[in-house]
């Protein structure tokens, strides 16, 4: 491509955090010019100047006249939400354009028609910045790591809880006390339910899992925990242990081609690179069969590091529009089918658990009858304290056993007059 080419002009829908991160990181762009910039308010005060330009003439409310404004080729979505993005992203696919996206909500939850309607059209979905933000995973599974065939993905995909996680660990604090401290400082939204819930991973998992794997997913069948029920001492008695939990996204192939496919918090081994992933970073491992293990870690969030992404989408796109506009296959969705999605009663793992019961002679022994029933097989086991009301805290840590036969065994537990309460189950990674 030569300096004299005429720039691509592009239609920027959103000019928030990221869509004015994006305005920054154009500035004086060789190849590419924005045409137009579509807000809802047009009164909002915002910092549009740069590189002796002012954006600020660009926008407009209406934003139909950006994705059909015929000069513009591509047209970037950076507005989040569902409904407005996916009207205005269908109508912009409908007219020829291409598309960048940071909006994970959209593409996990609608990808699936918005990549057929883009593969009849021939135009692409770039959408690099709606995982893991500055990380750049998703052009790596789809391009740089594509002669490989995957079988896992692990990753904390979510840096608000991996922050409220951190926290708890430093300053041993209360899982409402980090998230309120995370809400003050701006890394957690006031509505945070997505993040703690595990459902803005839930989101994200789905979109890796979908490249890696070449199958379509479910978004409603992907397991989904969050972090709510971490306590400090959890984390104390994991650290004790030689783990850390991180609330983690695993995708893995399994031998019947099924996906395993689920976000919960997990105790992970300190010794993995994960557990070394703190505050509002991201970390994403991949095994590939060419590439062996492989992680990424970074910024997974905030205004340039997202900007990042989406401007090296825009790139790629351009580089390859000076070519023909019409799509390559190599970057085109071209799965349609679902995977199938195994049960969350039929994965196997290992568990910690964190019991309380009546500190009398036997309830050892009664809580490993029901165990052995049941075909759990403990690993360690430890009586930590008597509590003040004359009951006993045991913490175990069993050996690899099916979801459905330890939910039996805490179900059969439970019943009993010796353990008062099921305090946590958490399942650690392996
Ligand atoms: N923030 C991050 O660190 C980050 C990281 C990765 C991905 N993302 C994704 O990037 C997207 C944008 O996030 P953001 O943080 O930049 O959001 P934001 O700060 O709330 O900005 C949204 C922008 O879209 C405009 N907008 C929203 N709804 C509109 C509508 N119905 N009509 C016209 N304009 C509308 C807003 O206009 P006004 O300015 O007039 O209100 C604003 O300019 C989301 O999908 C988010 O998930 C964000």
């Amino acid at each position: 491509m030569s300096n004299s080419k005429k720039k691509t002009k592009i239609g920027l829908l959103g000019a928030g955090v990221v869509g004015s991160g994006i305005v920054k990181a154009l500035q004086n762009h060789p190849y590419v010019e924005i045409k137009k910039i579509g807000v809802k308010d047009l009164s909002k005060s915002r910092d549009l100047n740069g590189g002796g330009n002012n954006y600020s003439n660009l926008l407009t409310a209406n934003l139909n006249e950006i994705v059909s404004d015929p000069e513009i080729e591509i047209v970037v979505e950076v507005l989040g939400g569902l409904k407005t993005a996916k009207d205005l992203v269908t109508s912009a696919i409908k007219n020829n354009k291409h598309i960048v996206t940071a909006n994970k909500d959209l593409i996990a939850t609608y990808g699936a028609e918005l990549f057929d309607l883009a593969r009849d059209k021939n135009v692409q979905i770039q959408f690099e910045a709606s995982v893991c933000g500055g990380i750049p995973i998703i052009n790596t599974l789809k391009q740089t790591l594509s002669a490989n065939k995957f079988s896992k993905i692990v990753g904390i995909l979510n840096g608000t809880t991996n922050y409220i996680l951190t926290e708890m660990l430093n300053k041993n604090l209360s899982f409402d006390a980090c998230l309120k401290e995370a809400q003050k400082l701006g890394y957690a939204e006031a509505n945070s339910a997505n993040d703690i819930s595990g459902k803005d991973a839930a989101y994200k998992l789905a979109i890796l899992a979908s490249i890696a794997f070449h199958e379509r997913i479910k978004i409603e069948e992907v397991y989904t925990e969050g972090i709510e029920k971490i306590t400090p001492l959890d984390i104390t008695l994991a650290e004790e242990l030689g783990y850390r939990i991180k609330l983690i996204g695993l995708a893995k192939k399994e031998p019947d081609e099924k996906i395993d496919i689920r976000v919960h918090p997990a105790f992970i081994k300190k010794t993995n690179t994960l557990a070394s992933v703190f505050g509002v970073n991201n970390g994403v491992l991949i095994e590939g069969d060419l590439v062996g293990e492989l992680t990424l870690i970074g910024r997974g969030a905030g205004q340039m590091p997202t900007a990042s992404s989406v401007v090296g989408d825009i790139n790629l796109l351009v580089a390859q529009l000076s070519y023909s506009h019409e799509a390559h296959p190599q970057f085109v969705c071209q799965h349609t089918n679902y995977a199938k999605i195994m049960p969350i009663a039929n994965t196997t793992n290992s568990y910690f658990l964190r019991v309380q019961t009546e500190d009398k002679p036997g309830v050892v022994g009664q809580i490993g009858t029901i165990f052995g029933k049941h075909e759990v097989s403990i690993n360690a086991l430890t009586q930590r304290s008597v509590n003040r009301d004359g009951s006993a805290s045991i913490t175990m840590l069993t050996h690899l056993v099916k979801e459905e036969k330890i939910q039996g065994a805490l179900s059969e537990i439970k019943k009993t007059n010796a353990v008062k309460q099921v305090e946590n189950v958490i399942r650690v990674l392996e």
